[in-house]
């Protein structure tokens, strides 16, 4: 199942979920590679306790994002969105976000949440022009990641929380 449409400059941009296959290309330009996200996420899917979803454009991988079911402090919580630098602002993290919303529907969730660094000055324009709102708490995070934000020294360990309601209207 995947999802497609054209970006105002007519490129596609797609989502599906990710394969095997696709995981060569997701841990090369995975950006903390330290981690071994991207394993890791498959691995869950497989065991089926989460979505690991990649977006295309044009049909070539420029990010990815997971839905996790058994997060222990959200539930279900999207997280780990991430758009190569070179592909941003063409819809990708839009799209990549609403399609795994859309699996938590299909899932029966009826919100969605996640928690971003208050300094991320991209994402979280991103979550409120697709309907998150701040919960107004907070997560204590041990290692925050310092690509979400422009100077390192922005970096803030507690995260925002922001849920949004999945019911129709
Ligand atoms: C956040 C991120 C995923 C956005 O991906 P993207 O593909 O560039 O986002 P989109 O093109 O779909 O942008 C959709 C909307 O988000 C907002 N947005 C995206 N980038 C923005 C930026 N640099 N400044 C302000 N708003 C921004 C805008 O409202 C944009 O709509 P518009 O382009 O019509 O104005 C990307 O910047 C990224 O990977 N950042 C590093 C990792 C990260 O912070 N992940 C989120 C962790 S919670």
């Amino acid at each position: 199942m995947g999802s497609t449409r054209p970006t105002s400059g007519q490129q596609r941009v797609s989502a599906r979920r990710a394969v095997a296959d696709d995981l060569e290309t997701l841990e090369s330009g995975e950006p903390r590679p330290e981690l071994e996200l991207a394993r890791k996420r498959f691995d869950e899917q497989e065991q089926g306790t989460g979505i690991f979803a990649v977006v295309e454009v044009e049909g070539v991988i420029v990010g990815s994002g997971f839905l996790d079911f058994v997060d222990e402090e959200l539930t279900p919580e999207l997280k780990n969105l991430w758009v190569h630098e070179k592909a941003r602002r063409q819809g990708a993290g839009r799209l990549l976000w609403r399609w795994l919303e859309a699996r938590a529907q299909e899932a029966g969730y009826s919100q969605v949440y996640l928690a971003v660094d208050p300094n991320n000055e991209k994402a979280i324009p991103l979550f409120l022009n697709l309907g998150y709102s701040p919960t107004g708490h907070h997560l204590f995070m041990e290692d925050p990641d310092e690509h979400q934000v422009t100077d390192p020294s922005q970096v803030s360990s507690h995260y925002a929380i922001f849920r949004k309601s999945l019911l129709a209207g």
